[in-house]
């Protein structure tokens, strides 16, 4: 086996955007403050403000400040960080990228090796990637050359498709790393732990005992400073392509022979292939409910997507969406799948509902009871909680919901918590692209939702948006799409719910 190398260069390009700032920097201190994981690395910022090293250690320190209590780590790790402008599309900057790389391996005595990390808008994709090929930084002579690209890997399948192909006249797939942090979050991989390691769960996984699955990532807050991004792409891009529906491929899939991350990579992909696809506007009407928030009638509520700063005022653009997906697959008939994520919601939680039938008929006189259900939390607090029923204390046969749950909050022994950012950052430097995507299931999850954008812009988005108040639980459309089957969305109602 390949000695994995733990030394060489991380370069962030953007290192001056909110990303870098917020999860990048306080992800790469981590690991870099932790020599057995990272041995000898240093962090070149990349980016066209002109600062200096000194300036971005500043910055760095800054994006540390609330995160890392003891000052030392901070000092130790700025240390490490460096800083080189470039314009990103002129050609000779990269020479001097390259040169200031080949003098930090020789005064830092790390090894060539190097991550680019692209944390830029999505336009320099092509650009970057390129222009780094052109004086020879894609070649792995020296050491490994790899890309870390975040999200939107393009905005359609034709485009992802087009940017794939660019990409890999210069890299070969095993240095390209799309990442979706979503795949990092622990409660994500827990998924898969919850499935394979309990036989409970792992016999009744499947149509004969599953109603239905949710998978609900509610945001209590707008747009914010991503307005630009945001307004061209809306919601079912920014979220329903890449993480949601790898959720949906994570809870679906069947489960490989051995948990080799690799194949689970491939079980995604091949359930995401038995997504049934929307054909026409009565698919969409059914089955898809988008809208955007805007004033409440609460007067001190004044947010509307509209009047967000660098939002058109006449925005069409959705700010939430509801999908109920089927899979055509013999172990998924006839169950829905509930995608729902938004913006400017009551509240931020990011969670997977697993509903099992109720095919026991009640005592006489008995109420109809819920269903049994298994809520997996991931965000904000980690938990998992199961429903069952138990008999009530006393004569006769009452029956009684209660939950049992696991808060990983209070669990000690679980070892340490890693982020998303932390784990796929230091997967990608060790050359492990398990947690990553491939290009052809970011194909696959365009596939699925191309068609849900074309149609309903084909048929005029006005006919399709719905409206809903900011900070309210979402528009009414989305519940009565449930309501269709005889369900209701598990985070809208009350404990005990009835579905
Ligand atoms: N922010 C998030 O939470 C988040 C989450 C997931 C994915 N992403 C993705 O990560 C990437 C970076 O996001 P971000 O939020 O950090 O963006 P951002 O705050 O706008 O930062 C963009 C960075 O790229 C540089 N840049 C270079 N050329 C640019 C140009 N022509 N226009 C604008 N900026 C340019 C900017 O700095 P200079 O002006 O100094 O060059 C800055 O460092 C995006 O592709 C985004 O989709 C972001």
């Amino acid at each position: 086996m390949q000695k994995i190398s733990k030394s060489g260069i991380l370069v962030v390009f953007g290192a001056s955007g909110d990303l870098t700032q917020r999860k990048l920097i306080p992800a790469i201190c981590s690991i870099f403050q932790n020599a057995e994981l990272s041995g000898n690395r240093v962090l070149l910022g990349v980016s066209r403000t002109r600062y200096t090293d000194q300036d971005f250690r500043y910055r760095v320190s800054q994006a540390l400040a609330n995160k890392v209590s003891d000052k030392k780590i901070i000092v130790q790790f700025t240390k490490k960080v460096y800083y080189q402008n470039i314009s990103f599309d002129r050609e000779e900057d990269y020479e001097v990228l390259k040169s200031r790389i080949e003098n930090l391996c020789k005064t830092t005595k790390v090894v060539s090796n190097v991550l680019f990390y692209l944390s830029t808008p999505p336009n320099l994709y092509y650009v970057i990637p390129e222009n780094l090929a052109r004086v020879g930084l894609n070649s792995e002579k020296e050491g490994y050359r790899r890309l870390v690209i975040e999200k939107p890997f393009g905005i359609d399948k034709k485009s992802s498709c087009n940017l794939n192909r660019h990409l890999l006249k210069d890299y070969s797939e095993s240095q390209i790393f799309r990442i979706d942090h979503y795949l990092g979050k622990e409660m994500v991989q827990n998924i898969i732990a919850i499935r394979a390691f309990n036989p409970l769960f792992a016999s009744v996984w499947n149509s004969n005992f599953i109603d239905n699955v949710q998978i609900c990532a509610n945001e209590s807050i707008g747009v914010g400073l991503r307005s630009g991004y945001y307004d061209q792409n809306g919601a079912i891009r920014d979220m329903v392509q890449n993480h949601l529906l790898q959720l949906l491929g994570l809870v679906s899939m069947e489960l490989p022979k051995n948990l080799d991350p690799n194949l689970i990579g491939l079980q995604i992909f091949k359930i995401l292939n038995g997504v049934r696809i929307f054909k026409n506007k009565e698919d969409i009407k059914n089955n898809v409910v988008v809208a955007q928030y805007s004033c409440s009638q609460n007067p001190n509520i004044k947010e509307s997507y509209r009047n967000e700063s660098g939002v058109s005022p006449s925005s069409l653009t959705e700010t939430y969406v509801a999908i109920r997906f089927f899979i055509d697959t013999v172990n998924w008939a006839g169950v829905p799948f509930y995608l729902k994520t938004g913006k400017c919601l009551d509240n931020s939680s990011l969670s997977v509902v697993v509903t099992f039938r109720n095919n026991i008929s009640t005592l006489p006189g008995q109420k109809k009871m819920n269903k049994n259900r298994l809520v997996i939390k991931i965000q904000p607090h980690e938990s998992i909680k199961l429903s069952f029923y138990t008999k009530k204390l006393g004569t006769g046969f009452v029956a009684k919901d209660v939950d049992l749950s696991c808060d990983y909050e209070n669990i000690i022994d679980f070892g340490k918590k890693i982020s998303p950012y932390q784990r796929l950052i230091l997967d990608a430097l060790d050359g492990n692209n398990s947690l990553f995507v491939s290009s052809s299931t970011v194909d696959s999850c365009w596939k699925i939702v191309d068609p849900i954008i074309e149609i309903i812009r084909k048929e005029n988005m006005k006919n399709f948006l719905h409206f809903y108040p900011a900070y309210s639980s979402g528009p009414k459309e989305s519940d009565t799409m449930l309501s269709k089957l005889g369900h209701s969305w598990y985070d809208k109602v009350s404990s005990p719910i009835q579905l």
